[in-house]
């Protein structure tokens, strides 16, 4: 397909500061914003909402295909997503709902359900994508492909912070399995894996604070001439 509407993709394993540097994308050019993987997290939490099991592939493609999402940005700034009206935003967004996420996201007819839906998301001026497989298979003609990664002891550690300013209370050694088995069931399916394009630029933010990863894709955008 080629199109004039021009998009960048921000794939990387989860923790690697993917979502951070596609808001951050997103705002500075004024362009949409597609967070992939909100798709696969209210997919799982339709699943337990409607009684279907993350494995039972035939109703989760049912469930997809259909999916009542909406996405909004509340007062605070934050986002709400709703599932058939009822707010999901903080469900989706726990270890359990990451896990469920990532078991629906390996069934081939659930990503084939979820696919055109993620194309439509290119509307003028532009589209910010995050995910795993924007780059490799839902953009493959994107303008600009950036591959974000960091060690999975880092990701679990900002992960802990995290939950720790939520007043959360969760082992690191818990995360940092939890991180190592999405990477592993992400990098391991047969459908779209978790892998950098060809034509992707790979920066890994182990030791890179995010200001600095963000001036680094800034200047990207730059360099293609994409502002
Ligand atoms: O980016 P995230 O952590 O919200 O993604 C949750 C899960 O969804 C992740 O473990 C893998 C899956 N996913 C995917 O398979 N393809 C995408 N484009 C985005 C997410």
């Amino acid at each position: 397909m080629s199109s004039t509407v021009p998009v960048i993709t921000v794939d990387g394993p989860s923790g690697a500061g993917k979502g951070t540097i596609a808001h951050r994308l997103a705002d500075h050019l004024g362009w949409h914003l597609l967070d992939s993987g909100a798709l696969y997290r209210v997919t799982a939490q339709a699943c337990l909402i409607e009684g279907v099991a993350w494995d039972d592939e035939p109703a989760v493609a049912a469930i997809a295909r259909v999916l009542d999402v909406t996405f909004a940005s509340g007062a605070n700034g934050e986002e709400s997503v709703k599932y058939k009206g009822q707010e999901v935003s903080a469900a989706i967004r726990t270890e359990e709902g990451g896990r469920g996420a990532s078991t629906v996201a390996a069934l081939p007819s659930v990503r084939t359900a979820l696919f055109e839906r993620q194309r439509a998301m290119r509307k003028a001026p532009g589209l910010v994508a995050d995910g795993r497989d924007m780059g490799t298979v839902v953009f493959a003609d994107a303008e600009l492909k950036i591959f974000l990664t960091a060690s999975a002891q880092e990701r679990a550690q900002r992960r802990h912070k995290q939950l720790i300013a939520k007043g959360e209370s969760v082992s690191l050694a818990r995360l940092l399995q939890d991180i190592q088995e999405r990477d592993e069931r992400d990098a391991n399916r047969d459908v779209s894996p978790l892998l950098p394009a060809e034509d992707a630029i790979v920066i890994d933010s182990t030791a890179t604070p995010i200001e600095e990863v963000f001036n680094r894709v800034w200047e990207l955008v730059q360099e293609r001439n994409l502002i």
